[in-house]
């Protein structure tokens, strides 16, 4: 299975526009993370920024298994070991660097990316 096409906030509603700051490299420690929730109406979008020491990863919220939310405890993402995106649910376990399920029931599948980058300090919507 190939990687999904990373998405681009920019088409959300309810989410930032192009070249909006999300937050700053300096709020998230070197393996952490954390989660974002726009909504418009009913509709809504969760994503996860994960730091990975200098570089920085997005990802929708949303486990190709069952599609609920990963975190096991709310903007945590790492297993315990601090290798691998966990999902809290059935306990899959992903590629920081592109999202791919290494174990469990989703094995082979990815999480699906969005589409960020980094200038400076401010990790932004791309
Ligand atoms: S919902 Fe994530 S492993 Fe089942």
């Amino acid at each position: 299975m190939k990687p999904p096409r990373a998405e681009s906030l920019d088409e959300v509603p309810g989410a930032p526009p192009f070249g909006a700051v999300l937050c700053r490299l300096g709020d998230l420690p070197p393996r952490g993370s954390k989660s974002f929730q726009f909504r418009d109406g009913r509709l809504r979008y969760d994503i996860f920024i994960q730091r990975w020491d200098d570089k920085v990863y997005a990802y929708r919220d949303a486990c190709p298994h069952l599609k609920l939310p990963l975190d096991w405890r709310r903007g945590h993402f790492l297993d315990i070991e601090g290798q691998h995106i966990q999902c809290g649910h059935h306990g899959a376990r992903f590629r920081v660097e592109d999202g791919l399920c290494i174990d469990g029931p989703c094995k082979g599948e990815y999480l699906t990316p969005v589409r960020i980058t980094v200038r400076g300090d401010e990790i932004l919507v791309a």
